[in-house]
């Protein structure tokens, strides 16, 4: 089922039109047409293998698609290089955190700042424009204290803001996070969330994986719901959740 869009002239910030992602037999995602607002915040959510991660892999250019095309502000797309998305407005970042281990947690950050490939904007900048830039994303995802730490020597939790830091070093209009929260507790939890919050204030496009349905009853405005890699319900947070599809598909127990 797809409920009515709360308001059918929404603008758009990314579509996909009948997009596949095929593993072998496996289709993660399965002819996919789907549309994301441009204002507010979308949360994914499906069962595990529904094809939530699959999706963001291939809108940020990870994974090549098998057919179908990316819609990114008007621009159409058959293929998505992972390296040109900050050029598209979007960054991202990723479940399974990707971190240098080797390099302290201020040096993850500065290397996404003068990352001229990610961030063509910042060439004309000063490095202390820069380091300002990296200390107020520490401070911003409390790790400022730990800057000096290897990356490999943080906690899980750490890691995982360490990881949305990296994301948000890159200032653009939309942001995709695939499961920020798992795992947090609940003060990480709470800093995570007023990121995303504060990313929704100053107008940006957040596409959100959870499966937490707290979190998804709370933050969001709108749900996208997958299922096998296809379209089970999409639109307004209450409407969805409350459709006898979704409640059948994985929500009733
Ligand atoms: N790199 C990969 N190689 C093979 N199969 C994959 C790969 N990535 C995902 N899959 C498969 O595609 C399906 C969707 O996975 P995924 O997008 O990770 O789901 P979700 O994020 O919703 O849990 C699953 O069946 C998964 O096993
Ligand atoms: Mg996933």
């Amino acid at each position: 089922m797809t409920t009515a869009p709360s308001d059918p002239i929404e603008p758009i910030a990314l579509e996909t039109q009948e997009i596949s992602k095929h593993f072998g037999a496996v289709r993660a995602l399965d002819q996919l047409s789907v549309a994301i607002p441009k204002k507010g915040m979308t949360s994914i959510v499906g069962p595990n293998g529904s094809g939530k991660s699959t999706l963001i892999n291939v809108l940020s250019g990870v994974l090549p698609l098998d057919g179908g095309i990316v819609i990114i502000d008007g621009l159409g797309l058959r293929v998505v290089k992972a390296h040109q998305t900050p050029s598209h407005g979007m960054t991202r970042s990723f479940q399974e955190v990707r971190l240098f281990d080797q390099i302290s947690v201020w040096d993850n950050i500065m290397a996404v700042l003068t990352d001229r490939r990610l961030n063509p904007a910042m060439l004309e900048r000063s490095r202390p424009r820069y380091k300002e830039k990296a200390k107020s994303i520490l401070e911003r995802v409390g790790m400022w204290e730990k800057r000096d730490s290897l990356a490999m020597d943080l906690s899980y939790g750490q890691r995982k803001l360490l990881e949305i830091g990296r994301a948000i070093a890159l200032d653009v209009n939309i942001y995709l996070f695939d499961e920020p929260f798992a795992g947090l507790f609940p003060q990480m939890l709470e800093r995570a969330k007023a990121i995303m919050n504060d990313l929704r204030d100053r107008g940006r496009t957040i596409i959100l994986i959870s499966h937490n349905m707290d979190i998804v009853r709370e933050l969001p405005d709108h749900l996208v719901v997958l299922d096998s890699g296809a379209l089970l319900a999409e639109g307004n947070v209450e409407e969805v959740l409350n459709s006898p599809e979704v409640i059948d598909a994985y929500l009733g127990t």
